[in-house]
């Protein structure tokens, strides 16, 4: 099979802005991204003819990439086929990205994910402590799980983090937009533009940058989710926020009878969302709320919402607590962060350092409580 090779156009170099969603790393474009999704067509997709090619686009899936992240279930529903061909048909999908470079191959070396790792970027959260918790702050291809109790600042993060992902590269930035999914109806602009005003930047452009979709029950979400990577290649989108994942659903869901179908809702959400942040190379971070388990004997009685779904599909989660004025977060899982804590204050520039002294005072104190 061909495939068509992409042209840049001199325009879109010097404008990642506006140029689809290409992964530009030290202000070169990505080699995976030399030939891009909108250069594939559905019908390119082997076992895929103008008849499925209809049902697809019927069904919103409008891309090779866009199937490529859609679950079984999902996509039998949605063309109303078997399961069986449901899983051909986003299998042949990811052999063609595969065949095309755009998705890595199944079986690879190491050395070739030591480079695809090269493509990660890192977006600063706003706090230098934070950000070496983080080991240089949020990541590309992965999902980060901030989780705490009411006014933790959870949301004040989500909101630093619109500022700072627009920034550039060498700014430990982004340099592309954001997503901002509220289901709390907590997103405020003035907030963001006080941030971006505070921090010397650009306010206007940071919430030209920033797309907010609100969100309104569970099965919104879902389909907005469904719809992601879409809006990601239009809006060249480098960071998804979803503040925060569990609310809606745990309004609806209640009691017992209702668990089992509110953690299968939630577990297609969050494996969506795993799958576009590795194939759209994007930051994905999602709020979640605490549970107080009043049988911890020992240690913080809270524990995530969401139960284990979410603990085994987040890439990182990061608790935070209220410590006075100030707050701690602390690395509780992760493939290869050390488990420890740090502080971290909320200011007009939204998240922030702890001042020099209050800091010095702290270590002298003996580090967190
Ligand atoms: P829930 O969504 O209720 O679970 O909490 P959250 O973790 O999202 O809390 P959020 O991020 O909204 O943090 C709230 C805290 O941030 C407040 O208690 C304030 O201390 C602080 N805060 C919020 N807005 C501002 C602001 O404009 N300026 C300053 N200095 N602090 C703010
Ligand atoms: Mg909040």
């Amino acid at each position: 099979m061909e495939t068509k090779k992409h042209k840049h156009s001199d325009d879109e170099k010097d404008n990642p802005h506006q140029s689809g969603n290409e992964v530009i790393h030290n202000g070169k474009a990505d080699e995976r991204s030399q030939i891009r999704d909108t250069d594939l067509d559905l019908q390119d997709v082997e076992g895929i003819g103008p008849t499925t090619a209809k049902k697809l686009k019927e069904a919103g899936i409008t891309s090779v990439m866009e199937l490529a992240v859609t679950t079984i279930e999902q996509l039998a529903v949605d063309i109303n086929c078997s399961k069986d061909s449901a899983a051909l048909f986003i299998m042949a999908a990811q052999k063609l990205l595969r065949e095309s470079n755009v998705l890595e191959k199944e079986f690879v070396t190491a050395d070739f994910v030591l480079e695809k790792r090269k493509s990660m970027l890192r977006c600063s959260t706003g706090s230098k402590s934070l950000d070496e918790l983080l080991l240089g702050g949020i990541e590309t291809q992965a999902v980060t799980e901030f989780y705490g109790e009411f006014g933790s600042g959870k949301s004040q993060i989500c909101h630093t983090l619109c500022a700072m992902a627009t920034r550039p590269i060498t700014e430990k930035g982004l340099h592309g937009n954001v997503i901002y999914i509220d289901t709390e109806g907590t997103f405020r602009p003035e907030r963001l533009q006080q941030i971006a005003v505070t921090r010397g930047f650009d306010a206007l452009e940071i919430l030209k940058s920033t797309t907010l979709c609100k969100v309104y029950n569970s099965s919104h979400l879902g389909l907005i989710v469904k719809d992601l990577g879409r809006y990601i290649s239009e809006r060249n989108t480098k960071l998804v926020i979803i503040d925060s994942i569990i609310s809606l659903h745990r309004a609806e869901f209640t009691g017992r009878g209702t668990l089992a179908d509110r953690q299968q809702r939630l577990n297609s959400i969050l494996h969506k969302l795993v799958r576009i942040a590795e194939i759209y190379n994007v930051a994905v971070v999602i709020t979640n709320q605490v549970l107080s388990s009043p049988d911890t004997f020992f240690g913080d009685p809270t524990k995530a919402a969401g139960g284990n779904v979410i603990g085994h599909t987040s890439t990182y989660r990061i608790y935070l607590r209220k410590s006075g004025e100030n707050r701690i977060a602390k690395m509780v899982d992760s493939p290869y962060h050390p488990y420890s804590d740090t502080r971290f204050t909320i200011n007009q520039k939204g998240i922030d350092d702890l001042e020099e002294g209050t800091r010095r005072e702290k270590e002298l104190e003996g580090g967190s409580d």
